[in-house]
């Protein structure tokens, strides 16, 4: 037999063992080869191992035919070298081994009786005795359920620290470390129900249902994903991630891209310890998603690489005797979530929610609500999560050694590295202002032109050729009013096409809409480079924007100011309290 020809049956050797539903007792998967797999029997679901990231590291997973994992031996700390293997013992185990030779993570299987081992098409893989199913993936799940999968009260998701469990009443519980629970959502307050043995189930639809007898009819729909009925091929799956928050997502067959149809918590920030112990998530203008920072200046990252590992003092307050201040975080709150002790909790004063921290040497940190209840909430653990955002009707404080020292406005930061984008922003500016004006004029003399004579032009001005080029459309006017309005609506709207940020650009149909005059147009906010550049309390930025606009349209109606306007200006000022409440804070 020739080389090619022993390959070749070799191959196909393998595809036909791969192929086949049940895996047979003594069959291997080795990491240094990840093409090698077992198959559901109509290729939906694989056993395989998969890299992590760009590591030397492996770990053995169930995957979504393209590569989307659904369920992980062990945890995805769990993982072996590239020696590393997968294997189905005589004695029904299922078995994984490092390069060295030791078991990472074992079935506990042996001496069951298990003849057979299958991976099913909807993504289960099952160790049997010959008739019934002694251990499945399904019923040890890691942090995802899947279509199919009946979880139960006593099961348990859990990925990195955190926990999602289904209590026996309905609830749909979210911990951190197993003890703070940060979400908790239960049944519908006006069903007055007992439930007797209730499971949870997505269904492939996309609908999360408890189902129970105790219903009256016999299930109860907790959520549905946001593509719900769309491509009944699409696989919905629920999944704990690593960042504490539960999500449903929906892929299709074979693309291994996911995409996000419903999630648990809609604000990151809520999610305990996300950015660590003593870290503050924060939302900023740039991104949608939180940011993880320390308190102040007096604290550095326990990790620079990672800002989720959270923050420590410079100086531990043990070693600070009698020199303690509060720091002052305005629109801030520690994360207050059960279980709590009743004396961390007491309704009083903003300043007495300061002192009595500071005078109590277990109380590390306290917040203030200002939302008119008084109340607050003195923090005695030894992990506090942090939350802060111009919205929240809160003030924290922290205990810190020595002198506070704020962190520099957020502005500052920016404004320094990216000198030249303000540059480039300023050149953008400059030129499409001179482009729009020479159109306007080569537009202008074109008429003049072309039309200069012709009666059925005779009673039009310059305007009605800009505002034809402007809006691409044809002009059919009746009252001149009406004219300048949409040529400002044409050019706050250029103004929105240009900004730095793409997040802020309007789609198309927006567009669209608001030449139109369907949606209203906020005034555009003035590039970002140059508005952060002015933030130690001078107003150019009210004044460039304004004057921007006042160029083209005198008569612009300014309802609202933009709301970046707003948001800008909400945070130089806010630190400015802050730096003088924290020195007023040192005073005796
Ligand atoms: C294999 O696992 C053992 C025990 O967990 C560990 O000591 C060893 O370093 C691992 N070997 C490799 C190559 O990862
Ligand atoms: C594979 O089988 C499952 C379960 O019967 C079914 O839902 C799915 O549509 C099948 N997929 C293909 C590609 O045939
Ligand atoms: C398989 O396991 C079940 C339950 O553990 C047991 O009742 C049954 O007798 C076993 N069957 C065989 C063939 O061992
Ligand atoms: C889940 O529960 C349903 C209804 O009780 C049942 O038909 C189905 O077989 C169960 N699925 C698994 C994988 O046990
Ligand atoms: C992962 O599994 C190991 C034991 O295999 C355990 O020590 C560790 O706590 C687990 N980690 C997570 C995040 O579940
Ligand atoms: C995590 O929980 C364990 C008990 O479940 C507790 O002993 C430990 O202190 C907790 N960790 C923190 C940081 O609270
Ligand atoms: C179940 O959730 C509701 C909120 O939806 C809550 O009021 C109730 O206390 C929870 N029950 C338990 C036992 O956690
Ligand atoms: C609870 O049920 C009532 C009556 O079925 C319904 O009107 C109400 O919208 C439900 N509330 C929620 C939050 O789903
Ligand atoms: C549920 O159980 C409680 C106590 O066990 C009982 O008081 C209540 O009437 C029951 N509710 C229903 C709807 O059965
Ligand atoms: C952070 O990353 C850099 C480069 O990747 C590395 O040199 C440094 O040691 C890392 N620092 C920590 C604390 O892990
Ligand atoms: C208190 O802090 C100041 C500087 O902030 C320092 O000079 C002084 O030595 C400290 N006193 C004590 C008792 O630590
Ligand atoms: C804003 O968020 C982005 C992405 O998360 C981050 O890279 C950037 O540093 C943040 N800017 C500030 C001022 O924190």
């Amino acid at each position: 037999m020739k080389p090619q020809n022993l390959l070749f049956s070799l191959f196909l050797f393998f595809t036909v063992t791969t192929a086949q539903p049940t895996i047979q007792p003594g069959t291997t998967l080795s990491a240094a080869n990840p093409g090698q797999t077992w198959s559901s029997p109509n290729n939906t679901f694989y056993v395989g191992f998969s890299q992590v990231g760009s590591s030397s590291s492996y770990t053995l997973t169930i995957n979504y035919n393209g590569g989307v994992p659904i369920w992980t031996a062990g945890n995805a700390t769990t993982t072996v070298d590239s020696k590393g293997s997968f294997q189905f013992l005589p004695s029904g185990n299922l078995r994984l081994l490092n390069g060295s030779g030791s078991v990472v993570w074992d079935s506990n299987t042996a001496r069951l009786g298990v003849t057979t081992a299958s991976l099913d098409d909807f993504g289960n893989l099952m160790l049997k005795n010959g008739t019934s199913t002694v251990w499945s993936s399904f019923d040890n799940p890691t942090d995802t359920i899947v279509p199919n999968q009946n979880f139960s009260v006593n099961q348990v998701l859990r990925s990195e620290s955190y926990y999602f469990r289904f209590l026996s009443n309905g609830n749909l519980t979210l911990r951190w470390n197993d003890t703070i629970l940060y979400w908790n959502q239960g049944l519908n307050s006006s069903l007055h129900v007992n439930l007797t043995s209730p499971t949870l189930g997505l269904q492939r639809t996309g609908v999360l249902t408890i189902f129970d007898v105790a219903f009256p009819i016999g299930s109860y729909t907790v959520a549905s994903s946001n593509d719900y009925d769309e491509g009944g091929t699409r696989l919905r799956f629920l999944r704990l991630g690593k960042d504490g928050n539960f999500r449903m997502y929906s892929t299709a067959i074979g693309t291994g891209t996911i995409t996000m149809v419903w999630s648990a918590l809609t604000d990151q920030c809520e999610v305990f310890g996300y950015c660590g112990n003593m870290g503050i998530c924060r939302y900023n203008e740039s991104s949608s998603s939180p940011n993880c920072g320390c308190p102040s200046e007096n604290f550095e990252p326990v990790d620079v690489n990672d800002s989720r590992r959270g923050c420590k003092r410079k100086v531990e307050i043990e070693s600070c005797v009698g020199n303690a201040t509060m720091l002052v975080l305005d629109n801030a709150k520690f994360l207050t979530y059960q279980p709590e002790t009743l004396s961390q909790v007491f309704s009083n004063g903003i300043s007495a929610c300061r002192l009595n921290c500071l005078s109590q040497s277990s109380c590390i940190a306290s917040t203030s609500l200002s939302d008119g209840t008084g109340m607050c909430y003195l923090k005695n653990s030894d992990f506090i999560s942090g939350y802060q955002n111009p919205v929240l009707p809160s003030t924290s404080y922290v205990k810190v050694c020595g002198q506070a020292q704020p962190n520099p406005p957020p502005g500052l930061q920016i404004a320094e590295k990216s000198k030249s984008s303000s540059l480039r922003v300023w050149v953008v500016l400059v030129v499409v202002v001179i482009t729009l004006l020479g159109l306007i004029a080569v537009e202008g003399g074109l008429w003049w032109w072309c039309c200069r004579n012709s009666p059925k032009f005779g009673s039009l001005s310059a305007q009605y050729a800009l505002l034809e080029y402007a809006s691409g459309a044809p002009v059919q006017l009746t009252d001149q009013d009406v004219d300048m309005q949409q040529v400002t609506r044409a050019i706050q709207v250029s103004f929105w096409c240009i900004q730095d940020q793409p997040s802020q650009r309007p789609k198309m149909g927006k567009v669209v809409q608001m030449l139109e005059g369907i949606s209203e147009i906020e005034n555009p906010p003035a590039p970002k480079a140059i508005t952060e550049g002015s933030i130690p309390g001078t107003s150019i930025l009210s004044s460039s924007n304004v004057s921007a606009l006042s160029t083209f349209a005198p008569s612009a109606p300014t309802p609202s100011s933009s709301s970046s306007h707003q948001t800008l200006g909400v945070s130089p000022l806010a630190s400015g309290r802050n730096i003088e409440r924290a020195s007023s804070s040192l005073l005796p």
